[in-house]
């Protein structure tokens, strides 16, 4: 597809690989519209970039998706890409008894819940557009779990299931469905900035933001970029010899 003259909502585009992609994106002269629950860098972000607007939004409450899809598709009537990347990651233990279970609801809510709803709520508007497309960022962790961060993982297994199905339910729609599976990123995500010299090690935002636009022009609907397509790929050799 095109990766220039659209509209795209990036949910956590203030920060990691949201940002960077927004950053790309603007550009590649498309307009973009980002969010996350901190005013701060989102503001940031719109004062530094060309055509680059924020909203703050909280995508784990329902209320909060349904008012940023009103936004999105009521001031910018051409938005023709939903990119699913608001995620969060954190360490849950089944030893811990019910103590980490309010911020596993959280993952699920935000990792998964607000995917689902986001892309149900938007599905009627970007059908409707000429080149529309749902970019659902899940994780190599999708394909091979770590065992520290279970809830996550399970979130990522989830979304990856969820783009094989919506892609088959939107078929005979324009809407092309996109999974894209970083390995690990230097950002935020796993609370804290490593130091400089452990990022230097690690996949950089600006090349996950690449290798998501490289994706979407070749029409490649899933991929896993670096060392996360070992992971997939594995898991690929499991099922098949599982399987015949
Ligand atoms: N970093 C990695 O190693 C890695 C690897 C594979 C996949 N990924 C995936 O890549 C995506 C982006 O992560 P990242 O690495 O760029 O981490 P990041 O820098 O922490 O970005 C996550 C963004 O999501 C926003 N966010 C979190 N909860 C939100 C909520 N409830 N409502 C709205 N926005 C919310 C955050 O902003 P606020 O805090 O202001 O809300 C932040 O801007 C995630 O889906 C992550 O799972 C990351």
């Amino acid at each position: 597809m095109e990766v220039s003259g659209h509209t795209a909502l990036i949910t956590g585009g203030g920060t990691g690989i949201g940002l960077a992609l927004a950053e790309q994106l603007s550009r590649l002269d498309n307009t973009v519209l980002i969010c996350g629950r901190r005013e701060e860098p989102l503001e940031q972000v719109t004062q530094r970039l060309a055509n680059v607007h924020y909203r703050v939004c909280d995508v784990s409450q329902p209320d909060e998706r349904r008012k940023l899809a009103d936004w999105a598709t009521s001031e910018f009537e051409q938005l023709d890409l939903l990119v699913n990347n608001a995620g969060i990651q954190r360490v849950v233990s089944f030893l811990s008894g019910e103590r980490d279970l309010e911020d596993a609801d959280q993952e699920i809510f935000t990792n998964l819940v607000a995917p689902i709803h986001l892309s149900t709520l938007l599905i009627p508007h970007l059908q409707d557009q000429p080149e529309p497309a749902i970019v659902n960022i899940t994780s190599g962790l999708a394909f091979t779990p770590l065992a520290g961060v279970p809830v996550y993982c399970a979130t990522k297994a989830a979304l990856h299931s969820l783009s094989l199905t919506l892609r088959h339910q939107l078929r005979s729609t324009p809407i092309k469905v996109f999974e894209i599976a970083p390995p690990m990123v230097a950002s935020e995500l796993h609370g804290r900035r490593r130091d400089p010299e452990q990022e230097s090690h690690l996949m950089s935002a600006g090349e996950a933001a690449s290798g998501i636009i490289q994706a979407l022009q070749e029409d490649r609907y899933e991929v896993a970029l670096g060392s996360a397509e070992r992971l997939r790929e594995q898991r690929e050799a499991l099922f098949s010899a599982l399987n015949g």
